[in-house]
């Protein structure tokens, strides 16, 4: 049992759901940190036995000490630490930094200092690093740190501490930096554009070739890097694709429409100085696509989104609100 147990931050959320299903569906022991343990219980019913629920109200308030306590006293030998503040809200730079950068130094610290046999430390970052656009394409994982928002560059400097305490105490760590993520349980990128796809009210000015993720293909990236104890920093996407395939596609499974607007206008958009929508507007009209080589070297092939995105269509159809 020992060796099968990982301690998994934001199971309650999209990607730590169904990372947790994986890994409770493959016999793995799930500790898993939570502000709210009701809802973890009610996601996993079926599995009583193997999953863990450790409530802690403020997570990322707790000093490395405690992480490693923690750790030694559960004997965990894997992180797989997701959760996060996601996205470009509303909040102050504070809230991102103790959450989104200390939380993760902490618990890697704690990792580090633990009396376990240290199997994988895996962060959950994203390509955003790079920038909401990259500076160039297919960015690979040698691309520069350019965050823009407070929400990238929280997670470009978790990386930093990261790969800085790896250079000090050598440790067993994995980035994972996972492009846009579609799947059972999403309300973000696809949700909100299949949402107004179906109402017919999503506009657009370009036509970009993006690339996305299939949330069910990164699980078993997490799966596959506890199992194989992998290290490094490795981009998780699909094949690009353009958007207006993905649309319609969309449009043919809910029914509705989307409306192409002249490219004159974006200029004028472009200048409204709200971050936040400058950066949904970017990820709608811009190129961006990651390259996906190192991933492939562990003989993982990369997939075409619209293989995938039939099997979710239900759920973005069907979903009404959060
Ligand atoms: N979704 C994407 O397209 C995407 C793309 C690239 C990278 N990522 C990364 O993937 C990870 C998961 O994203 P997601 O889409 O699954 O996000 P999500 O649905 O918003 O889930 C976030 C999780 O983090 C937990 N959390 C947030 N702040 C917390 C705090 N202060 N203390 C304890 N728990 C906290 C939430 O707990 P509660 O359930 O209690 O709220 C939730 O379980 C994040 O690290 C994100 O940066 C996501």
């Amino acid at each position: 049992m020992r060796d099968k147990t990982v301690l998994v931050t934001g199971a309650t959320g999209f990607v730590g759901q169904n990372v947790t299903k994986k890994l409770l569906e493959d016999g793995y022991f799930v500790c898993a940190i939570v502000r709210n343990p009701e809802k973890l219980k009610n996601l996993f019913l079926e599995y009583p036995d193997n999953l863990i629920p450790i409530k802690i109200k403020n997570p990322e308030e707790k000093d490395y000490r405690f992480y490693s306590k923690l750790i030694t006293d559960y004997n965990i030998s894997s992180i797989i630490h997701i959760a996060a503040i996601t996205g470009e809200r509303n909040i102050s730079w504070e809230e991102y930094y103790k959450t989104n950068v200390l939380w993760t130094k902490n618990l890697a610290y704690g990792f580090v200092d633990a009396n376990i046999n240290h199997n994988v430390f895996i962060f959950t970052s994203t390509v955003g690093v790079y920038g909401t656009i990259p500076k160039y394409l297919p960015a690979d994982e040698s691309h520069p740190y350019d965050p823009d928002g407070k929400y990238h560059k929280s997670k470009a400097l978790a990386e930093k501490e990261l790969l800085s305490l790896k250079e000090e105490y050598d440790f067993p760590l994995v980035i994972f930096r996972p492009t846009t993520i579609y799947g059972k349980g999403d309300y973000s990128f696809l949700y909100k554009i299949s949402k107004l796809v179906k109402k017919r009210s999503f506009f657009y000015f370009n036509n970009p070739k993006i690339s996305l993720i299939d949330v069910d293909y990164l699980s078993s990236m997490y799966f596959y890097a506890v199992k194989n104890k992998i290290s490094g920093i490795y981009n998780i996407a699909e094949n690009p694709i353009t958007l207006e395939d993905l649309l319609r596609f969309i449009k043919k499974a809910t029914g509705g429409k989307y409306y192409k607007l002249p490219s004159f206008l974006l200029k004028v958009v472009l200048q409204i100085p709200n971050d936040i929508l400058r950066i949904k507007l970017k990820l709608i009209t811009f190129d961006r696509y990651y390259s996906t080589k190192k991933i492939e070297k562990l003989g993982l092939p990369t997939s075409d989104t619209l293989k995938h995105l039939e099997k979710y269509m239900e759920w973005y159809n069907e979903r009404k609100t959060q």
